[in-house]
């Protein structure tokens, strides 16, 4: 397995059936070798610098019905809110002051909030900041919506293709198109979006085969962000019963993903650091390089219940900037309060 994992390191690629092979034959040894490499290429890339976004949940009301996810239409024990455009902004001076210059708005996909209401949420946060970057992740929208948002400053777009795997997606998603989502991941990119994509781990029925061809899939849109985070189960839905996806999975992902796309940013999750204390640090350690603590207000954080067991949802956006700041450096790594672009969009070094 070395062999094929040190084929990754230097060429970046690796067909569908050795991706596979690597997947199924994985020890603990080759493992840790695994992340050693992933983690090489990280520093040459990035250092050992993890980039800060201040994440703001600002919606929990949506129209779709992923059956994984606890703010689905059908959960009718959600307690739904939205922050107007005061507290979003508000969430944003607060991150700024403590250092943020990232702000992600993420949300539902929640038609109360048009277009005009995000074009113009974006645009006064760009006017009021000239040194963040905005990043949107508000679900599949026509490619006219993601264009006024681009125009309005919006500089980044996270929208997870969640699985690559049409029949895995089918089951999940009722009344989506597999077909839609990819095809928005492309539009972002054509319109010119730093663009995330990205999988759960640990779905049920899930497979070596379904998450080679989330792999392969990654490598030929070329994202510039990739989220990969564990499943794990929330109570009101129809997956409660199921089992989480585990640390140590997750983690191979992110290492693999790392040598596919030696450049990208790619989050250690929250919902990693939910399923261990140390989860998000392992996540770094794989070939992570980037965190999203929480800028929403308190009184929210509860009611954006994707999963349960969610970290932090009582502690005040200080605080988890001190907490993580400390679990970051004691795992050896520094903290990076820029804008951190992805290497193609920064400015060139003269
Ligand atoms: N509506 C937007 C979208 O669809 O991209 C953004 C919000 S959505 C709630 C954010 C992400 O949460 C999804 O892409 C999904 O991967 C993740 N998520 C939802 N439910 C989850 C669960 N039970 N466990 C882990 N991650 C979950
Ligand atoms: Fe929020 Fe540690 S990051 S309390």
């Amino acid at each position: 397995m070395k062999q094929l994992i040190d084929e990754l390191y230097i060429n970046n690629t690796l067909s569908k059936e050795k991706i596979l092979m690597l997947l199924n034959n994985l020890n603990e040894e080759n493992t840790q070798y695994l992340y050693m490499k992933a983690n090489e290429l990280r520093l040459h890339n990035y250092n050992n610098k993890v980039y800060m976004r201040g994440l703001i949940e600002f919606t929990n009301h949506c129209k779709n019905d992923c059956v994984y996810c606890g703010i689905r239409k059908h959960n009718k024990n959600a307690d739904r809110y939205r922050l107007s455009k005061e507290d979003i902004i508000n969430c944003c001076k607060e991150g700024y002051r403590l250092g943020y210059r990232t702000f992600v708005l993420q949300g539902g996909e929640d038609l109360y909030f048009t277009d005009d209401k995000i074009v113009d949420i974006v645009s006064s946060i760009k006017s009021l900041f000239d040194d963040v970057a905005v990043t949107l992740s508000i679900g599949e929208k026509s490619y006219e919506s993601y264009r006024k948002y681009y125009d309005a400053g919006a500089d980044r777009y996270l929208l997870r293709h969640e699985t690559n795997s049409k029949q895995l997606y089918n089951s999940l998603h009722p009344n989506m198109s597999y077909e839609n989502r990819i095809e928005c991941l492309y539009n972002l990119k054509k319109i010119g979006y730093q663009v995330g994509a990205g999988f759960m781990v640990g779905l049920p029925n899930q497979t070596n085969e379904d998450y080679t061809k989330d792999l392969i899939f990654l490598k030929e849109l070329q994202p510039h962000m990739v989220g990969i985070g564990p499943f794990i189960p929330q109570k009101d839905t129809p997956l409660s019963m199921e089992q989480s996806g585990t640390v140590d999975k997750t983690c191979i992902m992110l290492s693999i993903v790392r040598l596919l796309l030696p450049k990208v940013l790619l989050p250690a999750t929250t919902a990693l650091g939910s399923l261990s204390n140390k989860g998000r640090e392992k996540g770094l350690k794989a070939g992570g390089n980037v965190v999203m603590p929480n800028l929403s207000p308190t009184n929210v954080r509860e009611k954006y219940a994707l999963y349960d067991g969610k970290i932090c949802t009582g502690d005040e956006a200080a605080h988890c900037r001190k907490c993580i700041e400390n679990r970051i450096r004691s795992a050896g790594f520094e903290v990076d309060m820029s804008r951190g672009d992805h290497i193609d969009f920064s400015a060139p070094i003269v």
